[in-house]
């Protein structure tokens, strides 16, 4: 089954509900056992055990095995945020007297839960050049744990060799694991290239409509049982409504990274010919540095890019921002809708350095018309560069 008839099939049996199409939402805390046996087993009967809310319910379980299935692992846990699932993912895996490598160009918060709690709990971080392929093998030491990669990276958009890093990784006794959100379980199968844990923050593409927190853990067997039961220890869970909301979202995932994709391939392309630009950082475009790598691994480019524009007034930034319409800023992307906003690529960097011509603008193309949100981005780039 190819995966857009996946989205369509995954994680919904209507013949169990009552031929409704949609699975039911189950909020759950207590579950009641039917005989003191059944309770000492944990068992209710033939299917999946559902055991308390915390454990997950068949909403939960619905969404697991749909992600799993499209991640290409053997399982996976959700949990409330993106950033919760990268942090369980770590927690799970390290400990003290660990080594972690990850790349320095990575999600902003999660290089925050290295730096102190990771740090708080013996656990050494060492930050790593993105564009390293096998030669991170020199930073590899006796007691690394885990390679932790997030291709393209933050912000900045590089595109990571990562079977060479895996190669290098599991040469060494290494696991690879991967903040997969910016392809989405759709254009990158982290599985078929040595991930080892791949997480999603589900809040941007899976949900799509900037109305949920969600994250997902999938893992191959080996890591996997590791992820479930720290997840319970640390007494995570997904909220059934979120769950839901993130199912339906799945629906329609392939139909709307399609015109994520096209959109912002259209506007980096356009973008890359103002005058006010210095150059757009887009691994679809050929010109990319990441384009090459990108081009063998990946199966498309979802929506989110960088521009740098030429040197400018920081108040004709603001006033080309401030003046957009279609473009909304805010934190997160994922959604429908067009997002805009500065970002400082260089700011937390401790291994490379950043060189850019101008400010940094992250974009994300939302599901809008292209005419519509080139007419915006043109009339805020003429207000920026008319500004005295
Ligand atoms: C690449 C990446 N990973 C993880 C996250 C965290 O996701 P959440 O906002 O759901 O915690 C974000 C959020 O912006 C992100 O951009």
């Amino acid at each position: 089954m190819k995966d857009q008839t996946k989205l369509a099939v995954l994680g919904r049996d209507s013949r169990a509900n009552h031929g409704i199409v949609n699975p039911p939402v189950y909020h759950a805390s207590t579950v009641l056992f039917p005989t003191v046996e059944a309770l000492r087993n944990r068992n209710q009967g033939p299917g999946r055990k559902v055991v308390y809310g915390l454990h997950g319910t068949p909403t939960t379980f619905a969404l697991e095995e749909a992600v799993a299935e499209l991640e290409g692992g053997v399982d996976a846990v959700l949990t409330p945020s993106g950033l919760s699932a990268i942090t369980l993912a770590l927690t799970a895996t390290l400990g003290s007297g660990d080594h972690l490598l990850v790349l320095d160009a990575v999600y902003g918060p999660t290089r925050r839960f290295c730096d102190q709690t990771l740090t708080r709990f013996g656990v050494e971080t060492t930050y790593y050049d993105p564009l390293l392929g096998r030669e991170i093998s020199a930073l590899i030491r006796p007691n690394t744990k885990v390679v932790f990669v997030e291709s393209p990276a933050s912000n900045s958009f590089e595109v990571q060799d990562i079977p060479a890093i895996a190669e290098a990784a599991h040469s060494a006794g290494a696991l690879v694991m991967m903040d997969n959100t910016w392809a989405s379980p759709l254009f990158f199968k982290p599985f078929e290239h040595g991930v080892d844990v791949s997480i999603q923050a589900a809040t941007k593409y899976i949900s799509g409509h900037a109305d949920v927190m969600l994250g997902t853990v999938t893992a191959t067997e080996a890591a996997m049982d590791r992820i479930r039961r720290t997840a319970l220890e640390l007494g995570l869970n997904a909220a059934p409504d979120d769950c839901y909301l993130a199912l339906r979202g799945l629906r329609t995932m392939a139909v709307r990274l399609k015109q994520h994709q096209e959109t912002a391939l259209a506007l980096a392309n356009w973008l890359a010919g103002r005058p006010e630009v210095a150059r757009v950082i887009h691994p679809g475009l050929p010109s990319d540095p990441g384009h090459r790598v990108w081009q063998r691994d990946f199966l498309g480019a979802s929506g989110l890019f960088g521009v740098v524009l030429k040197p400018c007034p920081e108040k004709a930034l603001e006033a080309m921002l401030d003046g957009l319409e279609l473009f909304g800023m805010g934190f997160s992307w994922g959604g429908y809708e067009s997002l805009i906003l500065p970002t400082d690529p260089g700011r937390e960097r401790v291994a490379t350095t950043w060189e850019a011509e101008g400010p940094c603008l992250r974009i994300h193309a939302g599901l809008e018309d292209l005419e519509d949100l080139k007419e915006d981005l043109k009339k805020g780039l003429e207000r920026l560069a008319g500004f005295r």
